[in-house]
């Protein structure tokens, strides 16, 4: 015997399904394009920030290319990602690929480039994550070093990008991520080659971006306040040595783990541009715009109190 749908239970039933399908589409837009399959390029995979991301993205089911400049500790992380439990059951996971590269030797950029291409035959993102700090005094800091700093946070990650841009121009896909810094909106005192290297490749990728648009390239730059990473121990100091100290403000910063989230949130959304910031780095940003007066005399403040006995 056939079962007959009442005439007054249809309505209900369709509203339902319509409500389901419009609930769907609405989680889809808020979460963006998703990543699964994806080949992402992260630079300084080996520990903090890139990590975190490799961890965050392998999850989400990318490819990975894990790039470093120690074939060891790039390996341990590929080690540790396989022993994690995978994603979801339909959830097909990758095992990371790396290339070992030094991004302050111009010469080695553009071979990382090709062994990068040669992983899985394009990339889909490209994430410009390594970087170093940089602790000291302009009067007591040789030139060199400044160089040094801009060599691994701007020349380095612009030359793989350009290096890798071509194969993404020419598929009219892809997608290009560089993490800067707070300190790429802002300058503070006894950083100096840090944020101008930060404030260098903002401009950089603010620029690509108006450039690559018209390929459908979308470009983000995501500029957090301090995480909790190695950052101020691998950091160099005026004279070139390393400085060693896990300062009070990273070690209280932002938990890599929500910021690799945060990456891969932007991702998916194709964001522009992103601050993580409290309620005080945002407010800096702003009167460095609309007071600045004010806020070099903060600085100057804060230049005066941390001055180190050397210089005095
Ligand atoms: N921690 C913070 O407070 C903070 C705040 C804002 C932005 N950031 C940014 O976040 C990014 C990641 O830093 P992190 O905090 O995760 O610090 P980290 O733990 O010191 O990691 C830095 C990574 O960069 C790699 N690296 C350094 N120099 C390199 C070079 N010449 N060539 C290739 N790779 C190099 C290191 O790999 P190997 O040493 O193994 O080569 C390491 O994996 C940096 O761009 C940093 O500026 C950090």
């Amino acid at each position: 015997m056939e079962r007959v749908v009442g005439g007054g239970a249809l309505p209900f039933i369709l509203t339902g399904v319509g409500v389901l399908l419009l609930y769907r589409i609405f989680v889809r837009l808020r979460q963006g394009a998703s990543v699964q399959g994806a080949v992402v390029v992260i630079t300084g995979a080996s520990s903090g920030l890139g990590k975190e991301c490799a961890r965050v993205f392998h999850a989400a089911g990318a490819r990975l290319v894990l790039c470093g400049r120690d074939a060891a500790r790039l390996q341990q992380v590929v080690q540790e990602l396989a022993a994690r439990p995978t994603g979801s059951q339909q959830q097909q996971m990758f095992t990371p690929s790396t290339v070992v590269f030094d991004l302050a030797k111009a010469d080695m950029v553009d071979r990382a480039a090709e062994e990068i291409l040669k992983c899985y035959g394009q990339v889909d993102v490209l994430i410009n994550n390594a970087g170093i700090s940089y602790r000291g005094n302009i009067l007591d800091t040789h030139i060199s070093v400044q160089r040094d700093v801009m060599e691994t946070n701007y020349f380095g990650p612009i030359a793989l990008t350009q290096a890798l841009l071509p194969s993404m121009v020419q598929r009219r896909s892809g997608h290009i991520v560089v993490i800067s810094s707070i300190q790429g909106k802002i300058a503070i005192p006894y950083r100096s080659a840090y944020a101008a290297s930060k404030h260098a490749i903002q401009a950089y990728f603010d620029c690509l971006r108006a450039e690559v648009e018209c390929f459908r390239i979308p470009v983000t730059v995501v500029s957090p306040g301090y995480i909790q990473t190695n950052l101020s121990l691998n950091a160099v100091t005026a004279d070139g040595s390393t400085y060693g100290v896990m300062d009070k403000s990273t070690a209280t910063g932002w938990d890599p783990r929500d910021v690799a989230h945060a990456v891969l949130k932007a991702v998916r959304r194709r964001s522009k541009d992103v601050v993580l910031a409290g309620p005080l780095p945002s407010v800096a940003i702003y009167l460095r715009t609309l007071w600045p007066a004010l806020f070099f005399k903060i600085m100057a403040s804060r230049a005066r109190k941390e001055r180190k006995p050397k210089t005095e």
